[in-house]
């Protein structure tokens, strides 16, 4: 018991301490109103493929945006590289600059969007300042894609 109390102590602060990349995407600080204009864009243009809330695998057309991020932000933490490699990679999405080659097999190459500069940038910056929807699979999903984040 002890044991098992050490162990989630030492994860609370080794796993979420200063030192995780993960926390410095978060320093990315949205005005009241880019936080709504993210929002609009991600309702109209991406939540009809990507999961936004807490769908199941299996009843979704590609991965959830909260997956997205999480394999963004370990490449990219810094929050300025974040959003370009994202726009890099929806201004014209390629296997190569894919950072989820198992997503594209699965449910194929993400289209290119009719979306212009503006609106691309601010669901991308909604995505790497953090507002999407965590899901109850989160840490399975982690686990599982621990390879992808070497
Ligand atoms: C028509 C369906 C569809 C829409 C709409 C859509 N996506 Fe995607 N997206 C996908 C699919 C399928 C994948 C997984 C395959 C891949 O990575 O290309 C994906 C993957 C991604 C990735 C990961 C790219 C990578 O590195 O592989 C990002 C980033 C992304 N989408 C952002 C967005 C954003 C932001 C929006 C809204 C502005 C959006 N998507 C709208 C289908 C869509």
């Amino acid at each position: 018991m002890v044991l098992l109390w050490s162990c989630l102590l030492c994860w609370a602060v080794v796993g979420c301490g200063p030192t995780d990349p993960r926390e410095s995407v978060q320093r990315l600080k949205l005005t009241p109103e880019e936080i709504q204009e993210g929002q609009r864009v991600v309702r109209l243009h991406c939540a009809t493929c990507h999961g936004v809330d807490d769908k199941t695998r299996e009843s979704m057309l590609s991965p959830s945006l909260w997956a997205v991020r999480e394999h963004y932000i370990r490449k990219y933490p810094e929050p300025e590289a974040f959003v370009a490699a994202m726009m890099a990679f929806l201004d014209h999405p390629k296997t190569e600059s894919s950072l989820m080659p198992l997503a594209s097999e699965e449910y194929g190459l993400m289209a290119m969007l009719p979306l212009d500069e503006a609106q691309m940038r601010a669901a991308v910056r909604l995505i790497c300042a953090g507002h999407v929807v965590r899901p109850s699979w989160a840490r399975a999903y982690d686990k599982a894609h621990a390879p992808c984040y070497e």
